[in-house]
């Protein structure tokens, strides 16, 4: 028998106790390492969503902020570009340390973060790249001539890449959830990735 079980089985202290807290303690015990595991199994797409809303975040901070009214929030026309700069950056990091690391080891296994043959989750990082190339080229124009600078060129620039980054996000992190990484590796696989 289970050395905790004899314990609780024979110790009257601790019976009269548990049999006032619960009517299995056992149960209980049990109930607490599994959701446990659960949030190792998480661990993964918990991570990645704090990371992406944090980027939904900074995307439609420019896009509100475009039109000019970063004005009213205190920011000059160079500092509105230089957090554009800074969200690029920050994505096309994000996005490189994925395919180097992550997708790798998930693609052996799941089809959609496959790098070789194309997975979804590939294309939707090559699409989102093509956006932030132009957004890129944009802040260079209209930091070396700032009276370039037009809010609907700004706007139709986010939103041609809008569509696939949101769906690419949400999509990665519902692809990263506990249930549906037990279909493919086991809990120790997943906490050896490198997050
Ligand atoms: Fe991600
Ligand atoms: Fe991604």
């Amino acid at each position: 028998m289970n050395p905790l079980r004899l314990i609780l089985t024979f110790h009257p202290h601790l019976h009269h106790r548990c049999r006032a807290m619960s009517s299995n303690p056992f149960s209980k015990v049990q109930d607490e390492a599994a959701s446990r595991d659960e949030r190792k199994w998480n661990k993964l797409s918990r991570m990645m969503s704090s990371f992406h809303e944090g980027f939904k975040e900074q995307f439609n901070t420019l896009y509100e902020l475009s039109d000019g009214s970063f004005n009213k929030r205190g920011w000059s026309l160079g500092l509105y570009l230089e957090s554009a700069k800074r969200f690029n950056d920050h994505l096309t990091m994000h996005h490189t340390i994925e395919e180097a690391y992550i997708f790798p080891i998930l693609g052996r296994r799941m089809k959609q973060f496959s790098t070789e043959s194309d997975g979804e989750h590939l294309a939707s990082h090559k699409g989102i790249h093509d956006g932030l190339q132009s957004l890129k080229s944009l802040i260079h124009k209209c930091k070396a001539d700032p009276t370039s600078y037009s809010p609907t060129e700004m706007r139709a620039c986010l939103d041609n890449f809008r569509e696939v980054l949101f769906s690419h996000l949400d999509q990665e992190v519902q692809d990263l959830q506990g249930e549906n990484l037990k279909k493919y590796f086991t809990l120790k696989e997943v906490e050896e990735i490198p997050v």
